[in-house]
């Protein structure tokens, strides 16, 4: 078939790092001709988290399709394609092996490079999509996620510094098991997030972890085990809707009050190494919360930093991010060969430009 010039160097982009089966295919100019994107929540859902086994075998069963429905959205032929870039780590192995295998098998039998991409680099690149907010390097990013909390400065494709990080739970994972303490749906923080909204914030007063201490490091457990203990407080069947709403409300308020409060220490530790380009860009699926972003533009607007938060489903995992990032390496003339492994643990620091 005809392509013109922009498509003849398309990129396909394949996510299956946790629970989402994702493909994108991204034009040279990175505009997405078609993306598809099949979560698994329903199926991990009843165990109250992902379970590795089944989110393995789901990506196994779901991307030849979803891959080829991509494809013939797209209106290319296999052939078209100029790299096939699949997330290689950080994640749950069996999933990275089913999508990074396929990604090698499609690179392979078409005679295109593979690009092996790292899942937290995709986060990292995203607000650089065209149409976003034409993110230039540096910037500082926030990834909040289920998997992950960390403050980076990105300098550059491949250049990444880690200036704080959890030392325990993710922040996602926290609304996840507070949730779960109060008996809302798998994943907790979008329930939380509404339940919170009806709640009194001032009611319970929640620890905030390592707030006021140098650096910009986390740390949540002890938070989600001063909500543990407040609801075991309460006598067997004791708490009332109201209640659940006042502690989701504090439970918030603390959480937000703490990342506020890390926001300014790695403002502060940004500008000491880059004192111009002011950008706080904040990722991952907690960055959907809107008390979240709230809280993080005004301290954002405080230091003199602008808040960019990329639009919720390109916060959460997906394809269209590891396409993009497989350009920008793309671009610099970077691929992997097809021994380049599975990672599920492959920290951004790691990467070399
Ligand atoms: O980025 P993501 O989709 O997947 C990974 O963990 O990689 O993030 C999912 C996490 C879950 O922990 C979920 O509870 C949290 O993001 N989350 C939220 C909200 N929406 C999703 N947390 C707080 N408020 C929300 N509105
Ligand atoms: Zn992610």
């Amino acid at each position: 078939m005809a392509v013109d010039s922009a498509n003849a160097r398309a990129v396909l982009g394949i996510e299956s790092s946790c629970d989402e089966t994702a493909a994108a295919v991204l034009d040279a100019t990175g505009r997405v001709l078609a993306e598809r994107l099949l979560s698994q929540r329903r199926e991990h859902a009843p165990f109250g988290g992902v379970v590795p086994e089944i989110a393995a075998r789901a990506h196994l069963a779901h991307l030849p399709g979803l891959v080829r429905e991509t494809m013939e959205e797209a209106g290319l032929d296999y052939r078209d394609l100029a790299a096939v870039a699949a997330t290689a780590g950080p994640g749950l192995i069996g999933g990275l092996i089913v999508g990074s295998h396929f990604a090698k098998g499609i690179a392979l039998a078409a005679g295109c490079r593979f690009l092996a991409i790292n899942h937290l680099e995709a986060h990292a690149l995203t607000p650089r999509l065209p149409g976003l907010a034409g993110a230039a390097f540096p910037y500082l990013l926030l990834l909040v996620s289920g998997g992950h909390s960390q403050w980076v400065t990105v300098e550059g494709v491949g250049r990444y510094r880690l200036l704080g990080r959890t030392i325990d739970d993710a922040a996602g994972e926290a609304f996840d098991k507070v949730g779960k303490l109060l008996g809302l749906p798998w994943p907790g923080g979008p329930a939380l997030e509404r339940l919170a909204a009806s709640g009194d914030p001032a009611r319970f007063r929640f620890p905030r972890p390592l707030a006021g201490r140098p650096g910009c490091d986390f740390s949540f457990s002890g938070l989600k085990t001063a909500v543990a203990q407040a609801v075991a407080a309460f006598p067997e069947g004791a708490l009332s809707r109201a209640d659940a709403a006042d502690i989701a409300a504090s439970f918030q308020l603390a959480m937000v009050e703490v990342l506020a409060d890390r926001a300014r220490h790695a403002m502060a530790l940004f500008t000491s190494r880059f004192p111009d380009p002011r950008l706080l860009v904040v990722s991952g699926g907690v960055a959907a919360n809107n008390a979240v972003r709230a809280a993080l533009g005004a301290v954002a607007a405080e230091a003199g930093f602008s808040l960019f938060a990329p639009p919720a489903r390109l916060c959460t995992d997906n394809a269209v991010m590891v396409a993009w990032a497989g350009l920008e390496r793309l671009r610099l003339g970077l691929e992997d060969g097809f021994d380049a492994p599975a990672r599920p643990r492959w920290p951004l620091e790691e990467l070399s430009g």
